[in-house]
């Protein structure tokens, strides 16, 4: 077995090699047109924010706060974290550029790498790329829909099959409460049936335990009171809204009365979007409404929503599904040198070739034609062109058909005009 190298990614983190970089491509083609189509602005934050950013914002009982995060102290002694979301420092920016006197609501999207210290397994990194919807400014229901709908949507641009959006409502700060007290009295008094973790959260945050996968557990959450059967007016309005519309786009949704979401900032509506029925896989993305937020970092009270989608995941997804995409064009012709001046020469030419926008592929590290035809019959080019000392000096140039072995000689100037012909 080959030893391994020294030096390896960190664990967790992966290279994005070329082989690979068309599904990001795809991904961020998709994205970048539907934010474009329903008026999202493009925003990008620094990587690392002051830690205390995410752990207001996130919520301290949460695991990305309490055990995920990156955390460095800088020369200057300052705490900063590598962002394990964008949620936070969006509304950071919101807030430090005053994007609350632009016309509202303001809609910001983004594409880029989150850092969680998680376990690494399928679908779960150190490292992974989200995108991202967020809309300031706005409480209707309609933004909630609009919100599920792009993401379903852009699911459905990459032709991923069998996509289940589940949604719930996790009410706000006037019902949320007493609900969370119920919830922790029927708990509190099955906690020996639960599993450590469970008895764990029971004390820090109870909505939690709705969250938990473990075997062990499931009946007793299956018998657990449900937040639905206790919001407030205002919150059960706004959560009938949305299912409404949802209805009306025609958008297939379960309602999910276990759904809470691991991050502390979410008021009414939360979802998630799974590939496959009722299964526990990884989610593909999810989001929700967190009117508090902003607020929360700075002081405006102003309702938000949105929503980030898992690049990976969805990309490890395209794969099962063996959805092809960015076939990129092959290339039909090579160009194949011999000796100085025909290098210069062939140097210049293929920038013409560029400029036109024909794809040529070369050897120019490679001397010998043996080589270099080898080379253009390996990778199928069509048509090889053949650059010798003597064409050079004459300022021709042979045009070579590789399937038939016919030969033409044309004038230096004319052979990007010629080639293009030939390829239509
Ligand atoms: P989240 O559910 O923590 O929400 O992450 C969103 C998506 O990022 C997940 O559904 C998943 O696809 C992907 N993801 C999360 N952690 C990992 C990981 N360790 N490895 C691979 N993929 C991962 C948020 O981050 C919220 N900021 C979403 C949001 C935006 N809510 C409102 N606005």
């Amino acid at each position: 077995m080959a030893k391994k190298p020294k030096f390896q990614s960190p664990t967790g983190m992966h290279d994005i090699l070329p082989e690979e970089q068309k599904y990001y491509e795809r991904i961020y083609e998709v994205v970048s047109k539907m934010a474009d189509f329903y008026g999202f602005g493009k925003i990008d934050t620094p990587i690392v924010e002051d830690t205390d950013l995410f752990s207001r914002g996130i919520g301290l009982s949460t695991d990305i706060v309490k055990k995920e995060m990156y955390t460095l102290k800088t020369k200057g002694g300052d705490s900063l974290s590598l962002r394990p979301e964008w949620t936070a420092p969006i509304v950071r920016s919101y807030i430090e550029h005053g994007m609350y006197s632009k016309p509202q609501p303001l809609k910001l999207w983004y594409f880029g790498p989150c850092y969680r210290y998680e376990r690494p397994q399928a679908g779960r990194y150190r490292q992974f790329w989200q995108f991202g919807f967020e809309i300031f400014g706005e409480d209707n229901a309609v933004i909630d829909a609009q919100i599920i709908q792009i993401f379903y949507n852009i699911l459905k641009e990459l032709k991923l099959k069998n996509i289940s959006v589940e949604v719930n409502s996790i009410g706000d700060s006037n019902c949320r409460p007493y609900y969370k007290k119920l919830l922790s009295n029927y708990f509190r008094s099955r906690e020996s049936s639960l599993c450590s973790n469970c008895k764990k959260r029971l004390k820090e945050n109870v909505l939690r335990v709705l969250d938990c996968k473990e075997e062990k557990c499931q009946p007793i959450k299956v018998e657990a009171p449900q937040i639905i059967d206790h919001l407030c007016d205002s919150c059960h309005a706004h959560f009938k809204e949305v299912l409404e519309f949802l209805d009306e786009i025609d958008l297939p949704y379960n309602l999910n009365p276990h759904l809470v979401r691991g991050l502390d900032y979410y008021t009414n509506t939360v979802f998630e979007i799974f590939s496959g029925k009722g299964d526990i896989k990884n989610a593909l993305g999810g989001g929700g409404r967190y009117n508090k937020l902003v607020k929360l970092i700075g002081n405006k009270d102003i309702p938000a929503c949105g929503a980030a989608g898992g690049v990976e995941r969805i990309i490890s997804l395209m794969k099962e599904q063996e959805i092809e995409v960015g076939k990129v064009p092959e290339i039909q012709i090579f160009l194949a040198q011999l000796g100085n001046l025909a290098k210069r020469k062939s140097l210049r030419l293929l920038e013409d070739f560029r400029k036109a926008r024909v794809r040529v592929a070369e050897s120019f590290g490679r001397d010998s034609l043996k080589v270099q035809l080898n080379r253009a019959d390996k990778i199928g080019s069509k048509y090889t062109l053949i650059l010798g000392q003597k064409e050079a000096l004459e300022g021709v140039i042979i045009i070579r058909d590789m399937a038939s072995g016919k030969q033409d000689i044309v004038k230096l100037e004319e052979v990007v005009a010629k080639v293009k012909k030939k390829l239509k």
